[in-house]
């Protein structure tokens, strides 16, 4: 048994969750599940950012003030999280005033460990990324990101010392020996050329920021949003009594592409720093668009989590996001599309076939024969063993590397291939011709196949597994993902 610290990144909260967000959770809560089952002990954070000019902005429009705003926006993610069936061990807040405190504790460390210089500072800051933007890094002049201008600032600022070779150099010796893994390789790689591109000192203070933690020694600034949403990976272990945890900060930190400069290099680096023991692993997982646009609020086109799962059921929801594309790679969904995974992938593939075979079990009186297993040879032969047969999956191993599409295309190809096998064998002939031995054999192997199917999709479909190996058992049919009229 080991234990295992995973996260997702704490969310804005300046507006309710979508699908964007739900994705990343989904993810990770599949993970934690998976290793769950297999008896680790998993220690699942998520979380709200709470702090910030972006936040502030968002109150101010609402007519709130930022605690009472953020206070109000809460109960929406965890009723998300809720309808989507994440288990996290704990919900972060980086309002809780234990956070706080740590936050400052830890900036304090950095100032007398010598890594903080006030300067002064002209900059161009995208509030929606909540980060100043290089002149070569805009498109029109604009955020790549955000599409909007961003704001001339000229402050004097805390900054963390972050150029020079010091630093560098041991972030560049500890990714390529993978002592801090970075996933997938692509962005690995771009991680490595904006190192050796050279680093730049990170303001770490706002003095136009009001909400936000007060920076040590200096009431005049708030420490850097940023900083205090990264430190959450830290205060938890302590807030939340993490002690015992051998791996602090974490296993795994799970996020898309647009925060990986920040998981990759400003929190390794502000650890180093701190002489904190750094993250196992950081992967970087893709963006997806809506239809085949950016999701936005003024196309009208963001996708609630909320909605679709009232609709489709939270397992579809988790099988479909999952589903569609390589984790690691941009993607698209869309409500057509989700409709058509529930329709056929689950609907007409696994629904239909659970309840063919327990059907036609009962109607040929076939029982399970609970002390054998049943298998496929490559051959399409059928193999009767007295062991579960180690079926040659890399199920496994997908789900370690977080190809979760790829984990879930070798489920469905047993699933196909059973249905290939019904349509074959025809049990509805080989009950007429009395073949009582093969009809045994074929419903048998169906059996074990979807007991297998049940065991595989738990992670993805809790809800789903339960469902099947409840219906396996007591041989009572019921339609898993019945039609919906849209
Ligand atoms: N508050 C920061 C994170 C601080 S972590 C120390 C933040 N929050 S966010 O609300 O903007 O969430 C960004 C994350 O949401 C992405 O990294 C990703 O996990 C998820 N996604 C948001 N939109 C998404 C897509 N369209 N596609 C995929 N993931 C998306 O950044």
């Amino acid at each position: 048994m080991s234990k295992k610290y995973i996260t997702t990144p704490i969310y804005y909260i300046n507006d309710i969750p979508h699908i964007g967000h739900a994705y990343t959770t989904i993810a990770a809560d599949v993970l934690a599940r998976y290793y769950k089952e297999k008896g680790d002990e998993v220690f699942f954070l998520t979380g709200t950012d709470e702090h910030g000019a972006k936040i502030a902005e968002a109150a101010k429009n609402a007519g709130k003030e930022p605690k009472e705003f953020v206070d109000g926006l809460l109960p929406r993610f965890k009723e998300a999280w809720k309808n989507l069936n994440i288990e996290y061990s704990e919900f972060f807040r980086t309002t809780d005033p234990k956070h706080e405190k740590i936050v400052q504790e830890l900036v304090g460390k950095l100032v007398e460990k010598g890594f903080v210089e006030k300067k002064k500072y002209d900059g161009l800051y995208c509030i929606a990324c909540e980060k100043y933007l290089k002149s070569s890094e805009l498109v029109n002049g604009k955020c790549p990101d955000h599409k909007t201008e961003p704001i001339k600032q000229s402050e004097e600022n805390y900054f963390f010392k972050l150029s020079g070779p010091a630093i560098s150099s041991k972030l560049l010796s500890l990714i390529n020996n993978n002592e801090l893994i970075i996933e997938p390789q692509t962005r690995k790689n771009e991680v490595l050329g904006k190192i050796k591109q050279g680093l730049e000192d990170v303001s770490i203070s706002r003095a136009g920021v009001e909400w936000g933690i007060k920076f040590p020694g200096d009431d005049s600034q708030t420490i850097y949003v940023w900083v205090d949403a990264l430190l959450n990976y830290y205060t938890a272990t302590k807030i939340f009594d993490m002690e015992a945890w051998e791996s602090h900060p974490a296993d795994l930190h799970l996020m898309a592409k647009d925060i990986l400069w920040f998981h990759a290099i400003i929190w390794p680096a502000m650890l180093l720093a701190l002489d904190l023991p750094l993250p196992k692993k950081v992967f970087a997982h893709g963006f997806f668009t809506v239809g085949g646009q950016k999701m936005s609020k003024t196309i009208g086109n963001v996708l609630d989590p909320n909605k679709l799962a009232d609709k489709y059921g939270t397992d579809a929801i988790r099988y479909a996001v999952l589903r569609e594309f390589p984790f690691g790679e941009d993607g698209d969904i869309s409500e057509e599309k989700i409709a058509s995974r529930y329709k056929n992938d689950l609907g007409n593939e696994l629904g239909n076939l659970l309840q063919r075979t327990i059907s036609m079990m009962n109607k040929y009186g076939v029982t399970p024969d609970r002390k054998r297993s049943y298998f496929l040879t490559d051959e399409g032969e059928i193999e009767e063993a007295d062991e579960e047969p180690t079926a040659e999956l890399l199920y496994d191993d997908h789900i370690k590397n977080l190809q979760f599409e790829m984990a879930l295309q070798n489920v469905w190809k047993l699933i196909r291939e059973t249905n290939v096998l019904i349509e074959e064998k025809k049990p509805w002939v080989l009950a007429k011709a009395e073949n009582k031995i093969e009809l045994e054999r074929v419903l048998n192997l169906a059996f074990y196949r979807l007991y297998s199917v049940a065991k595989l999709v738990a992670p993805f479909m809790p809800e789903t597994s339960d469902k099947m190996k409840k219906q396996l058992e007591t041989l009572k049919p019921e339609q898993l993902f019945p039609r919906i009229d849209s």
